[in-house]
């Protein structure tokens, strides 16, 4: 492949702000966030500096995996609003200068989807094939079984889900109430593209971010996965379902769609570990999609056989900084793009995560990462309530019983089965992996200000009198302490620190966004130090130096070497620093980030 020059577009440069409907603002006081809240934070939202917002799933939906089961990809939530509201937020976006991108879910429906309910009414219905069907296998004894030994994504069960009432059996990659589409039926394919994307794009929507993309083409014969978790009945199975034979036609014929309008997507990319596969969908001349997301970092300290089998903080700093390497390696010496994202609707809060939530430091970790997030190239993912410095729901304050996700249930379900429902240390154990990882963190109500009921998430009802619900989930117990309110004018603020540091990345692109990165000391176990080098030609350096512990610690100028550049003296100049007041060169405090330009 021959290298082009990196291309400068505005969606590379774009930071893009990711909404969760149900839990970010609540405008008629049920307890359900809502379409018209978001509208009424867009001013908010734009001061952040942010270019895009990213908005999780709105559609009709029976909501058992939250809006990732759609029902009919034509209308909106109920609770959340209606296609005219969505029209009113296309518009507010746009007349402020944002664009508006929505999740595109595409690789099952919800079983209450009209699609799925004629398929499930009889063996010859005509849309029988949209989804696929197989009839069961039966063991020596004669038991039915599955047609494979798929597990599904969530909990430890089979991805396939038996009917009674026709005699087969249906694959679901995830929940069994969100089957997969036939994607090797062209029909399917262009009531897919009809009513999910271009129902959307004709209404002004800017693009997609595309779940789960690489799983639409199922592997031939659909075998059997090797036996990775011997424990189990069922077994992983993403490498075999994930990038199969056709994916990359099906994924040309959508992009010749989606470029029709000039759309821009990033699709989800799990299970492929191999660079040059994900090049195959990101790099300029496949013209497949323009972004993706890779695993590699939000996946840092996840268990080997289920990602909750796990101790918190199980993973070094660089086991860490290789992740980052990977994803930042993405774009070296190629024509693809990378992603920059510490945070999503499927992880827990990166503060807890790779810093510390104390409130002794966890302000100081926020900011560290903002910085490190900032300096790394590729487009920039923010999450909200990441912007101020949202940590996990503490274990003691928030039990066990608040997490509604189904993929956290369904894993103590499983730990159950396994151990005895009164284990309660094995039970603990579970709890202790999903206070640290469980996608329920991320769906608290977005604290907007601790001093008004539930944290302020229906605060404009409650202003208009209005008798406001308890939220559909419980709000942080913290949220007296990290709120929007409390950091609006705190110019020390973790939110302070994000608007500046977004205006920063802007302001320095060639570098932060588009320069080549190189991890200088990838074995310390303490600190992060990594040089951004101009692409193409020379010039000055960025040189980032980011402590990642409670203790002070110093550091040593990097030799131009290091560097790959002729031995000679180096010379530093200070831009910026995660802490206020002066810096000393050499030295960090704890969780201190320091930025430099480095030049010889
Ligand atoms: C993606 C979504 C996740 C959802 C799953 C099934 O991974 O991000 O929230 O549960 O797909 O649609
Ligand atoms: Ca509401």
């Amino acid at each position: 492949m021959t290298v082009v020059g990196r291309d400068r577009k505005w969606w590379k440069q774009a930071v893009i702000y990711q909404i969760y409907p149900a839990s970010f603002c609540d405008s008629n006081g049920d307890g359900v966030g809502d379409l018209p809240g978001i509208t009424s934070k867009l001013d908010y939202i734009a001061s952040l500096g942010v270019d895009v917002i990213w908005i999780c799933p709105m559609y009709d939906s029976p909501q058992v995996d939250m809006g990732y089961d759609i029902a009919n990809y034509e209308d909106v939530y109920r609770p959340y609003g209606t296609v005219q509201d969505m029209e009113t937020l296309i518009r507010e976006t746009h007349a402020r200068d944002m664009r508006i991108m929505l999740d595109l879910v595409i690789n099952h429906t919800s079983d209450q989807h009209a699609w799925f309910k004629e398929s499930r009414a009889s063996r010859d219905s005509p849309k029988r094939d949209w989804y696929i069907w197989r009839p069961a296998k039966r063991s020596a004894t004669g038991e039915r079984l599955p047609p494979n030994n798929w597990r599904s994504n969530f909990g430890g069960g089979s991805a396939w889900q038996w009917d009674e009432q026709t005699g087969e059996y249906y694959l679901h990659l995830f929940a069994a109430e969100q089957p997969d589409l036939n994607w090797e039926n062209p029909e399917t394919r262009k009531a897919i593209y009809a009513s999910a994307m271009e129902f959307w794009l004709d209404r002004g929507v800017d693009g997609f971010r595309v779940d789960t993309v690489n799983m639409y083409s199922k592997p031939a014969q659909l075998p059997d996965a090797p036996v990775t978790d011997p424990k189990a009945p069922y077994q992983p199975a993403g490498m075999l379902y994930c990038n199969g034979p056709r994916m990359h036609e099906f994924v040309g014929e959508m992009n010749a769609i989606l470029s029709r309008y000039g759309a821009i997507t990033v699709g989800e990319l799990p299970n492929t570990p191999d660079m040059s596969r994900v090049l195959d969908y990101v790099s300029a001349e496949a013209k497949q999609l323009d972004m993706v997301f890779q695993f590699d970092v939000v996946d840092v300290g996840f268990g080997k056989t289920h990602k909750y089998e796990t101790t918190p903080k199980n993973y070094t700093l660089p086991d860490f900084k290789a992740a980052v390497d990977r994803t930042q390696g993405l774009i070296r010496g190629a024509d693809g793009w990378t992603t920059v994202f510490l945070e999503n609707h499927d992880h827990a809060r990166s503060v807890s995560r790779f810093t510390d939530d104390s409130p002794e430091y966890r302000v100081r970790g926020a900011k560290l990462l903002a910085l490190m997030e900032a300096c790394l190239s590729g487009t920039q993912y923010l999450y909200q309530g990441q912007e101020i410095g949202c940590v996990n729901a503490p274990k003691d304050t928030y039990p066990l019983e608040n997490y509604l996700d189904l993929d956290s249930y369904l894993f103590v379900d499983m730990v159950k089965e396994r151990h005895g429902a009164d284990n309660k240390e094995e039970v603990d154990r579970a709890f202790n992996a999903l206070q640290h990882l469980a996608r329920d963190h991320s769906r608290l109500p977005m604290p907007w200000n601790g001093k008004a009921k539930f944290g302020g998430f229906s605060e404009a009802a409650e202003k208009a009198g209005v008798e406001v619900k308890e939220p559909w989930m419980k709000h942080h117990p913290l949220a007296g302490e990290i709120s929007v309110a409390a950091q609006l004018d705190d110019p020390d603020s973790v939110l302070a620190f994000w608007r500046k540091m977004i205006r920063f990345r802007h302001e320095h692109a060639d570098l932060l966004v588009y320069g080549d990165f190189k991890d200088l000391r990838p074995q310390d176990e303490d600190l992060f130090v990594f040089v951004k080098e101009p692409h193409q030609h020379g010039g000055d350096g960025a040189l980032v130096v980011l402590n990642f512990t409670a203790r002070e610690k110093t550091w040593e100028v990097p030799r131009a070497s290091e560097r790959g550049l002729p031995e000679g003296s180096t010379k530093l100049v200070s831009v910026m620093s995660t802490h206020s007041g002066k810096v000393r060169e050499g030295v960090l405090a704890p969780f201190e980030g320091q930025v430099y330009l480095i030049g010889s």
